[in-house]
């Protein structure tokens, strides 16, 4: 089967996987000891036809993908690795979709390991602190877009790679103690549908609310590839960055990476 390197596992987390489809409300649900990538075999199983929140997590991944084709190093059993694929009427690009999903994530994380607080990095890191606990990778298919969301769960700091050790962090390490992946899953589950079943066009109102109650960016002196330096100003109701490049001169970015020069300023 294309990129799928392991065994379909018939239990996840102790039990049936049949029963967690019936637990999180999903029609689909499979778990893997190893696939190249979450986003693949949930971009297979949506080209065979299976339905919106089809869901596929990987103990292991052993081509985990991050943003601008970046590696996402995931280690059998200490993250979360899922994907799942979202309704027709979610638009694919960059915008509200990933942030919608960011959200989620930040929801998430707050629920399953309660007394954390996650900040949204924009446009799709989670933070705890300063450091990464969780990735969103929006992908694009014909039959709809795929979410791939990353949650470092149970590492150590010894289990990152030397370079990460100073930017990421684990659910276990915030929290000090451990934390269920499978509560973190019906957790995410539950946000996605809530959030993404019937997505919303802008993000105003109560989201734009949490957003800004959210973004780890605001206030900050930042870099934006392909935009350049300046100070973050929040985040619009299309998802872009507001970001004031001069006193009083501000330009929205629809997609980037950032880098943080000097925290928060008013
Ligand atoms: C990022 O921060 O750059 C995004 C990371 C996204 C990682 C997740 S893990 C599940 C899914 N499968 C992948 O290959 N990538 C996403």
């Amino acid at each position: 089967m294309r990129g799928v390197e392991g065994d379909r596992l018939a239990h996840w987390e102790g039990r049936p996987t049949p029963e967690w489809e019936g637990d999180w409300g999903v029609p689909h649900f499979e778990a893997w000891s190893a696939v190249r990538s979450t986003n693949d075999r949930v971009r297979a199983l949506a080209e065979r036809g299976l339905p919106p929140f089809t869901v596929v997590v990987a103990e292991e991944q052993t081509a985990g993908r991050g943003r601008a084709g970046r590696h996402w190093a995931s280690p059998a059993g200490l993250g979360l690795w899922l994907s799942v694929l979202l309704p027709a009427a979610v638009r694919s690009g960059p915008g509200p979709t990933a942030l919608l999903v960011g959200l989620a994530t930040c929801r998430a994380v707050e629920r399953a390991a309660e007394g954390l607080s996650a900040r949204l990095k924009w446009p799709n890191d989670v933070l705890l602190g300063e450091r990464k606990v969780a990735g969103v990778l929006c992908e694009a298919t014909p039959r709809g877009v795929v979410a791939g969301i990353g949650i470092n769960v149970r590492q150590r700091l010894l289990d990152f790679d030397e370079d990460l050790r100073g930017r990421a962090v684990s659910l276990q390490m915030a929290a000090g103690r451990e934390v269920s992946r499978a509560r973190l899953a019906a957790a995410l589950l539950g946000e996605l549908q809530r959030l993404l079943a019937s997505p919303p066009a802008r993000l105003d109102g109560a989201l734009a609310g949490e957003l800004a109650r959210r973004d780890a960016l605001l206030g900050s002196e930042v870099l934006v590839e392909g935009a350049g330096p300046g100070v973050a100003r929040g985040i619009d109701a299309a998802g872009r960055l507001t970001l004031e490049v001069a006193p009083g001169e501000v330009r929205t970015v629809v997609a980037g990476s950032v880098s943080v020069v000097k925290g928060e300023r008013p």
